[in-house]
């Protein structure tokens, strides 16, 4: 089969990013756009358009009228993820040789330009929840706790990322995060990838988004928490620590020469599209049906975990003994496709869509689920076991460039690691490069199944000292 004909393929039920639910919930005026002639659009960087760096043109006006609505310095389209504004945010804060401090749920693409910058990351801690086995959402009496770390004594912070709020949607009190971070003068950068839509919707009791925050820098990914295109993103800067005309060098330096106009026109589509009454008013009501579909499947005993964000639905099948994996496995076969199965969980989507018959479908499923595995496990989350605060021995970088051996992970321990291990999803690395892997961590990674495989034969690139 090519890949042309399996985009075709229809499920039951997709509920997994991106949030636009396979085209149903795309903005109005995109759908127009794809309704033309088939490729019209696909246009190079006409004078018209201009760039997203030059100093006329509808791109140019399209971010400023972003920048101006939400009273921030200068507002930029993304059209390499996340990711790619992640990165880029990165190296406007740090230069090579500089520390940064990151929180253990850092996304992958974080380490990433770590390690291709030569920026050195400094990992701290989070709490942690044996019932989900996920981590908690940061406090500020945590966090100061960070700061304050005689580790940290005489090393200067160039900045910090926060992701808020995490996959599974989980939030913190984020206002009160980046006020204390700004009092230890560290600029903050808010990976809200999975928050966006927070920014659009005020009093439907959402947490509040870090651009209303004051974050210095915060990255939007507009496919997972808004209704735009796979690859979309909006980076929102404001106030006056992160210098405007370096960030614009920044994202210059790793964006394509052929940004996709269509994936331009998404970024846009989908931000106005919350600016719009009448769109805006439909979006709420998802919300609110979404609290509605939580609500009764508790009272229907179907064991979901409360989180911050009514548009993920995270069921506790651990609870019951079965793990996130094989009920991903036995959803699949069903037509219903998960987003994140973990140990513990399987997190589901519910999109932008109207989720017609969710409540009765999701319950049967449930109990669909509980008759056809009777084998069940006694599933133990155990925390990481990551120290406070850990600086990889030798910076990612460096170790990049060293002679490698690839060993069993048995034989890794004690070595220093070459390689990211990270599962995707959620693309969180439980190793990078320059690290260490001690005996707890692999005897963790084993016990954990953190991977949903058997790692025993699994492999890896260590320094060859
Ligand atoms: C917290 C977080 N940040 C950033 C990203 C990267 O987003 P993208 O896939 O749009 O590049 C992800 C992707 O899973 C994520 O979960």
């Amino acid at each position: 089969m090519s890949i042309s004909s399996f985009l075709r393929k229809k499920f039951s039920r997709s509920l997994f990013f991106p949030s636009h639910n396979r085209g149903k919930a795309l903005p109005k005026k995109l759908v127009q756009l794809l309704y033309e002639d088939p490729g019209v659009w696909d246009l190079p960087e006409l004078p018209e358009l201009g760039s997203l760096f030059s100093d006329f043109g509808l791109i140019k006006d399209s971010q400023d009228y972003f920048a101006r609505k939400f009273a921030v310095n200068s507002c930029w389209f993304g059209v390499n993820g996340a990711s790619g504004l992640l990165q880029s945010s990165i190296l406007s804060m740090a230069n090579s040789g500089e520390y940064i401090l990151l929180p253990r749920n850092i996304h992958i693409s974080v380490i990433k330009i770590c390690i291709v910058a030569n920026i050195i990351p400094i990992f701290f801690d989070l709490e942690f929840s044996d019932i989900t086995g996920q981590y908690l959402p940061i406090k500020k009496e945590w966090l100061k706790k960070i700061l304050n770390n005689n580790l940290l004594n005489n090393i200067k912070i160039a900045g910090i990322v926060l992701v808020n709020p995490h996959y599974q949607g989980y939030s913190c009190e984020i206002e009160a995060l980046v006020e204390l971070c700004h009092r230890f003068e560290i600029p903050v950068l808010v990976d809200e990838a999975h928050g966006s839509y927070f920014l659009f919707c005020e009093n439907s009791d959402l947490p509040n988004s870090a651009v209303n925050a004051k974050a210095d820098l915060v990255v939007h990914s507009l496919h997972k928490s808004l209704n735009g295109l796979t690859q979309t993103a909006m980076l929102w800067h404001q106030g006056d620590i992160i210098d405007k005309s370096n960030l614009a060098r920044k994202i210059n330096l790793l964006q394509t020469t052929s940004p996709n106009s269509l994936l331009l026109a998404s970024c846009e589509e989908s931000l106005k599209d919350w600016l719009e009454k009448d769109s805006l008013e439909k979006y709420k009501k998802r919300i609110s049906e979404a609290k509605n579909i939580y609500s009764e499947l508790v009272s229907k005993d179907v064991p979901l975990i409360k989180t911050d964000d009514p548009l993920k639905i995270v069921l506790n099948t651990g609870s019951y003994g079965i793990d996130g994996f094989t009920a991903d496995k036995f959803f699949y076969k069903k037509g219903i496709i998960s987003e994140l199965p973990e140990m513990m969980t399987v997190t589901f989507c519910l999109g932008f869509v109207e989720q017609r018959n969710f409540i009765d479908m999701f319950e049967n499923l449930w109990k669909s689920l509980l008759s056809s595995i009777i084998e069940r496990k006694e599933l133990k989350p155990i925390k990481p076991p990551f120290s406070l605060i850990q600086i990889p021995e030798i910076p990612p970088s460096e170790a990049l460039l060293k002679d490698i051996q690839k060993v069993s992970l048995h034989q890794s321990i004690g070595k220093i690691s070459a390689d990211i291990i990270c599962p995707y999803p959620p693309g969180i690395p439980l190793a990078i490069p320059g690290e260490r892997i001690e005996k707890e961590r692999v005897d963790w990674l084993i016990k954990q199944g953190l991977m949903g495989e058997n790692l025993l034969d699994f492999y890896i690139n260590v320094l060859n000292t």
